[in-house]
């Protein structure tokens, strides 16, 4: 959650990128505002325009943000930082630099001495937990990296100080488009938030499946996915939970998770693998579908909690009704039950039949390429997709086979 203070320093930082790129990215937004130029540009092309402030230690894109720093302090992935640096890079964690706070706790921005930009997070005092033991930690998260995960440039150890140094991300985070105070640059688009959360889930991919040990990350929500300036997904926190539960201290005890994005499993017996990632990026998904919180009081007792609402809905044949009401343009119809069925075999209450990442992935990009699917299906003149992707696990749902049959009847 952004306090009061953090709210409006993002959003005069980020107001004035966005006046740069409003030009460039209109085919991801619908602007709220009038008056911004309705000149478009490919989504996702790497734009003219290029913010000053992350270029500005004179290096190109690919130049390490980290050039420029002293020698002594690198680590082979990263940099050790001291507390006076970051003292130095974030004007003496004014109040003014609170990028926001969440239970792990406060973050600043601040600037290196060598012109980067950067995200430190001010770890709550973990006062039981051993020096040693955090940088084992630390240098694990630090050595993974993903075009679609925010990266750990380094961080500070010093006395009872636990600080995490990451790259800027500048384009706010997922719920702040969704549900805060991003909305009033304009909607996402479908087209944008597909793109996120395929983004999303190839570094949910990434962490499960192509490195060694995984990495589960135990707290995907929609905060926690930072957006940069051409709407590409970068996860955020991925190993703090397993960090901060590491170790004997006072945290160990607390509720890892979010409340509304945790797996039944995981909540009633801490039982905890992939599969419980995978639970959370269901709702996510829905999320980002519907526009609505996974959990939203405001709402009417049997519209409070998302996942059951959804069903009920799909349940009902009343697929079409679900998708956020703010998008000026609907998805097809085809795109979205295919979506839908992506976000229920992920929220299945049996982990088990919940699909691997890479499986999430394929189908999300066979929705994102229809016209190879629907050669495909030319060709072998076989069923649609949606039976397609519920061959490959046991058997759907009552509200997948819902979705199933109505698909059919529109394609029939
Ligand atoms: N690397 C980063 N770049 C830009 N903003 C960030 C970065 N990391 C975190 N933030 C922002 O800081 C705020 C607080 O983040 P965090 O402490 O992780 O809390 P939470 O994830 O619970 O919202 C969020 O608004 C988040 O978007
Ligand atoms: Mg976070």
């Amino acid at each position: 959650m952004l306090t009061r203070l953090g709210c409006r320093v993002l959003m005069f930082n980020q107001k004035m990128w966005l006046f740069l790129f409003m030009t460039s990215q209109c085919s991801s937004i619908y602007h709220h505002e009038r008056g911004f130029s309705s000149m478009s540009a490919e989504e996702g092309s790497s734009g003219n325009v290029k913010k000053q402030s992350t270029l500005s230690h004179g290096g190109l894109a690919t130049a390490s943000p980290l050039v420029g720093l002293p020698e002594f302090s690198h680590l082979g992935w990263g940099h050790w930082f001291t507390l006076r640096d970051l003292e130095m890079a974030t004007n003496r964690f004014s109040s003014e630099n609170i990028i926001g706070e969440g239970g792990y706790g406060i973050v600043y921005r601040g600037r290196l001495i060598n012109g980067t930009e950067v995200a430190v997070k001010k770890l709550l005092n973990n006062l039981g937990q051993a020096e040693k033991e955090f940088r084992v930690e630390v240098e694990a998260i630090g050595h993974v990296r993903h075009k679609h995960l925010v990266r750990l440039l380094g961080y500070c150890v010093e006395g009872v100080h636990r600080l995490l140094v990451y790259e800027y991300v500048n384009n706010g985070n997922l719920e702040q488009w969704l549900h805060g105070n991003m909305h009033q640059y304009g909607t996402l688009t479908w087209e944008a938030r597909m793109k996120v959360i395929l983004g999303t889930a190839k570094a949910l991919a990434y962490l499960h499946e192509a490195i060694e040990p995984k990495v589960i990350h135990r707290d995907i929500k929609s905060s926690n996915i930072l957006i940069d300036d051409e709407f590409n997904a970068k996860v955020s926190d991925f190993g703090l939970a397993k960090l901060l539960d590491s170790g004997e201290s006072h945290i160990t005890t607390r509720v890892m998770g979010t409340f509304g994005y945790v797996a039944p499993e995981y909540a009633n017996s801490g039982l905890l693998n992939e599969k419980s990632d995978i639970y959370s990026f269901g709702v996510l998904l829905l999320e980002a579908v519907t526009g609505r919180d996974p959990v939203d009081y405001a709402r009417p007792a049997n519209e409070v909690n998302l996942v059951e609402w959804l069903k009920t809905m799909v349940g009902t044949r009343r697929a079409e009704e679900v998708v956020d009401s703010s998008l000026e343009v609907k998805p097809p119809l085809r795109a979205l039950k295919r979506t839908l069925l992506v976000a229920l075999r992920c929220i299945d209450p049996d982990a088990d039949k919940r699909p691997k990442m890479s499986q999430v992935v394929r189908m999300l990009e066979a929705d994102e390429y229809p016209f190879r699917e629907d050669r495909r299906k030319r060709k072998s003149g076989t069923a649609s997709m949606e039976i397609e992707t519920v061959k490959d696990i046991s058997g759907p749902s009552d509200a997948e086979k819902m979705v199933i049959s109505e698909s059919h009847v529109e394609e029939g």
